[in-house]
């Protein structure tokens, strides 16, 4: 007899426990002192998740002694792959000269310097410590600037771990004044802000929105939320925390269209703890502590010597503007090839994305809105996770994959014969359920 999703499941899972029984017993043992066993949500996964031992290059070691070639690389903040001998080489030289000064070092201008010269919307930028922390400081600038405290942000969007506009999130977000938008409806997202008393402060978007599933952003969208804050005085902040690898100047760069500020962080700390706000001038001078009115923008670690190396010698010297450029084909070629593979097994998979970065979608409908990642089962999707791990390929349980530039052809085609292979094992199931999912949006409209 066949067995159903649930039972081919239960049975990874299983197969999962008694290949990695280390893991399960770190975690077990972790959970005594760590609230499930782990101090990063996004890590967890049934039954547990893995832990690691050691990373070199494109590949990790779980404490078991398994190898994975690396195809998370830590959900984009992995962009060098592991141990770059470079940028090791840049944090052992900081190191040597002293950690934590309680003064400025000479690497900050620096790093701020080769990221003004990236992005088109930086003409001056700050540091801190997370994604999270560059938005909340995004935010703070316009709503200071403007005087108002309407945040137009778009539903089911992940702006950090206090800005998550997920429904079931709504009691962890900081007490911000949401107005919601719909990403990529133009016409909704104007009609939500229409009445919206005092105006609005600022609007934040992810040119590709990432933990809602890596949808592009459609040209005349961003274009359109760049005349609304044109015409409503609000100032436009392009979260590119995960998209400024995307070519050589950032998404922003590749759509044309600059907006007032910008947030980043992940990679551009070159694999330091790392995030970074800034924008026109004129907005950023609220941080002059030469001014009489200045805005406090503190931080311990904002500008801690480990980063500022690390960062500064990932950004000036490895991921040049012409590197970046490359990368972004090389991800757009690898995402298509997968979705050639698909298509020849007849498979209802599709990987969705920007160049290096992507999310796997299980249902064959165009993906253009945030809410359609509900038409992707959840035990297809972590049949699938279990399964690539099987076959040595660590990617996110939410089928989350970013590349590095440590990864090769070779690490690709292991990619690939391992994707084959899931597909044409799974493959009935797979699309037995994105057939039922289908049905049941059908019900539910
Ligand atoms: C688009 C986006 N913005 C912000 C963040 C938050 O960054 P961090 O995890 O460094 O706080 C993330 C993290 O995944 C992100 O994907």
């Amino acid at each position: 007899m066949t067995k159903t999703l649930t039972q081919t499941l239960h049975h990874a899972q299983q197969d999962y426990t008694s290949r990695t029984p280390k893991s399960k017993a770190a975690i077990d043992r972790a959970s005594d002192v760590l609230p499930g066993g782990n101090t990063r949500s996004v890590l967890h996964f049934p039954p547990y998740p893995l832990v690691f031992k050691s990373a070199s290059g494109g590949t990790l070691t779980d404490i078991d002694g398994h190898s994975y070639k690396d195809f998370l690389n830590d959900f984009s903040a992995g962009l060098y792959g592991h141990s770059q001998a470079q940028i090791q080489a840049a944090i052992v030289g900081a190191m040597d000269k002293g950690l934590s000064f309680g003064g400025i070092n000479q690497n900050e201008e620096a790093l701020a310097r080769v990221l003004v010269e990236r992005f088109p919307a930086l003409e001056k930028v700050r540091f801190t410590n997370s994604g999270t922390e560059a938005n909340i400081m995004a935010l703070t600038t316009a709503r200071v600037v403007t005087g108002r405290d309407k945040i137009l942000v778009m539903r089911d969007a992940y702006y950090g771990n206090c800005i998550y506009l997920s429904p079931a999130a709504a009691r962890t977000n900081a007490p911000y004044d949401f107005v919601f938008g719909r990403f990529n409806d133009l016409a909704k997202t104007e009609q939500a802000v229409k009445y919206c008393e005092g105006g609005l402060a600022a609007i934040l978007v992810e040119t590709m929105m990432g933990a809602g599933g890596c949808i592009p952003a459609d040209k005349p969208f961003l274009q359109g939320l760049r005349d609304l804050a044109d015409r409503t005085g609000a100032v436009l902040i392009f979260d590119e925390v995960v998209t400024s690898r995307f070519g050589a100047a950032g998404a922003q760069g590749e759509y044309g269209i600059t907006p007032d500020m910008m947030s980043c962080g992940k990679y551009l700390g070159g694999g330091g703890t790392f995030g970074a706000f800034g924008g026109r001038a004129d907005l950023m001078a609220i941080y002059d502590a030469n001014r009489a009115d200045a805005v406090m923008h503190g931080g311990t670690f904002n500008n801690n010597v480990i980063t500022m190396a690390a960062g500064l010698t990932g950004l000036r010297d490895i991921y040049t503007p012409e590197v970046a450029a490359e990368f972004l084909v090389t991800g757009n070629r690898f995402r298509e090839e997968l979705n050639a593979i698909a298509r020849e097994k007849a498979v209802a998979v599709q990987a969705v994305g920007v160049g290096s970065v992507m999310t796997f979608h299980f249902h064959n409908q165009p993906v253009r809105f945030p809410e359609q990642m509900a038409l992707s089962h959840p035990e297809a999707k972590a049949l699938f996770h279990l399964a690539m791990l099987e076959r040595g390929i660590y990617l996110a349980s939410r089928a989350f994959v970013s590349l590095s530039i440590a990864q090769t052809e070779e690490d690709f085609s292991a990619f690939k014969v391992a994707f084959a292979d899931v597909l044409d094992i799974h493959g009935t199931l797979f699309n037995q359920a994105a057939e039922a999912m289908a049905v049941s949006e059908m019900a539910e409209v």
